[in-house]
């Protein structure tokens, strides 16, 4: 029987892990984390990661094939196969720090790998790195190997958060890259079978290790480009009253440009995007290539800029001043489906609202209270790194509430705040709403998912990213 382990039970690794065991009932699979708490949750009812089918998964394969262990070592030696899915947050000290990968963690799984393998192992990197960290790795493996054979294999993950089991069970493509020698190639097979038994031959895609690592670098950039596109076209289409979905609907109608990913938003979030960017930007700045560099920067910059521009619409619609006034957040995780807060948008929104002494009332259906504290009150880059390095959360921050519904975030408040496009949003009783807060009532709408004219008649004052300002915001100052 092949067996596979996979260091790290987070966002990639538990998911993958998971269809895997399910299409492959004759593979035995063994997720480890150093961090029990996860692993207990893996092993409850009570999954640590909300993503939709994921509990179906889990409960037809735990305890059959997929087993969640603590046991980091003695799973990693009994293993054939090795997946590394650990954390690389951004450096934030040092040589490139704010932009290259932190690869300690990378780095001590290898270590620790080379240490207890007694056979020879196939070791694939399956959290984004940066290219060339195979060849890193590979050199701390076979500097440690005591004579074992380690190959070292690029196996890039493409899902995304709250469609996960869903891209794993369809995948656009499985892109494995590997060494151009006999023993890389057949490697290379190995792991190709194990994603033959649910993908069809022609989606999965082989290539040198470093087109596998920079491809899942490419794809994420060029992802967040079109976004970051989409949001720089709505500040003009706010400019100049044009419509930013009709605009995206119209260029999407270009079967050159395609549909998807061309939502003007609050701005993008998610682990990977700017993470992945930075990364780009740092490997172009060491070879040498400061202009690819810049070009890359500004995708991130705009996306800032998003965030700011939302933050003046509110604060300058409301008076110049949002001092005390209680505002409305609702959404608070990246995206919808998803419990997952890195890099939301909302982080820098209500650290700006806070900035301008506003009083917060934040609700997300599925971001626990401590969770979101947490975030406000920590540095960025202490959130990048792994849970059990955390520090503890200093006290909650005095002007922030989060509570359990949409109504009682709402009442009493001068605005709204739409931060995620979660479902249950658009359903709300908004003259229930409307009736209890103060007036001027505003809903600032960052993800465009409100009915405005609804809302309009009900008497809202409403602001929707890249659309045509309700009468009451063009009397306001210009924001940018
Ligand atoms: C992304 C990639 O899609 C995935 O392939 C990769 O493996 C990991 O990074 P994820 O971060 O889970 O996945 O979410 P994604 O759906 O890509 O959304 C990222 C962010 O962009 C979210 O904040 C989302 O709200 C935002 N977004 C997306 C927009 O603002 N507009 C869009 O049109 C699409
Ligand atoms: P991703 O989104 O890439 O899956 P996560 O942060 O969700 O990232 O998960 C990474 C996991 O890796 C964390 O649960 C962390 O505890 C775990 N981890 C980090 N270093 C190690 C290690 N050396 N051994 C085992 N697990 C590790």
């Amino acid at each position: 029987m092949v067996k596979i382990c996979c260091i790290g039970a987070g966002y990639v690794g538990g998911p993958t892990m998971a269809v895997i065991a399910l299409k492959c009932p004759k593979i035995e699979v063994v997720v480890v984390d150093i961090f029990e708490p996860r692993i207990i949750a893996w092993n409850s009812d009570q999954l640590p990661i909300y993503e939709p089918g994921l509990d179906d998964v889990v409960k037809q394969c735990r305890g059959k094939n997929l087993f969640f262990s603590k046991d980091v070592e003695k799973h990693v030696a009994e293993a054939d196969i090795v997946f590394v899915s650990v954390n690389t947050p951004t450096k934030t000290q040092g040589l490139g720090a704010g932009k290259a990968a932190d690869l300690t963690y990378w780095e001590s799984a290898a270590r620790m790998i080379a240490d207890v393998s007694k056979s020879d192992k196939i070791v694939v990197e399956k959290s984004t790195v940066p290219v060339k960290t195979a060849e890193a790795i590979e050199k701390i493996l076979t500097h440690n190997s005591k004579g074992i054979n380690f190959q070292i294999l690029s196996n890039p993950e493409f899902l995304a958060e709250g469609t996960a089991i869903q891209d794993l069970f369809k995948p656009d493509r499985v892109l494995i890259g590997g060494r151009e020698t006999p023993e890389g190639q057949k490697a290379i097979q190995a792991l190709k079978d194990v994603y033959a038994h649910w993908v069809p031959a022609e989606r999965i895609i082989c290539t040198n290790l470093w087109s596998a690592e920079l491809s899942k670098l490419a794809a994420n950039a060029f992802l967040a480009q079109r976004i970051s596109s989409v949001n720089a076209m709505s500040a003009l289409c706010e400019a100049t009253g044009a419509d930013v979905s009709q605009v995206s609907h119209a260029i999407g109608k270009d079967t050159r440009i395609g549909p998807k990913f061309l939502n003007a938003s609050v701005g993008f979030g998610g682990s990977c995007f700017q993470k992945d960017i930075l990364n780009l930007v740092y490997i172009c700045e060491c070879n040498g290539l400061a202009e690819v560099a810049n070009y890359w920067k500004q995708v991130v910059q705009v996306n800032e800029y998003q965030k700011t521009r939302f933050v003046n619409r509110v604060v300058s619609s409301m008076f110049n001043t949002v001092s005390g006034k209680k505002i409305a957040i609702l959404g608070f995780a990246f995206k919808k489906d998803t419990g997952d807060t890195r890099e939301t948008p909302a982080i820098g929104v209500c650290q700006g609202l806070l900035g301008d002494k506003a009083i917060l009332s934040i609700y997300d259906p599925q971001v626990p209270q401590e969770q979101i504290q947490r975030d406000l009150s920590m540095h960025k880059s202490e959130l990048d790194k792994p849970p059990h390095l955390r520090p503890v959360s200093p006290i909650a921050i005095e002007q922030v509430t989060c509570v359990r519904d949409a109504y009682e975030a709402t009442k009493g408040s001068h605005g709204i705040c739409v931060l995620t496009e979660w479902d249950e949003f658009k359903t709300l009783d908004y003259q229930k709403i409307y009736n209890d807060m103060q007036k001027p009532a505003f809903v600032f709408d960052g993800r465009n998912v409100m009915d405005v004219d609804k809302l309009r008649q009900i008497g809202f004052i409403v602001y929707s990213i890249g659309k045509p300002l309700d009468a009451w915001l063009k009397d306001m100052p210009a924001v940018a």
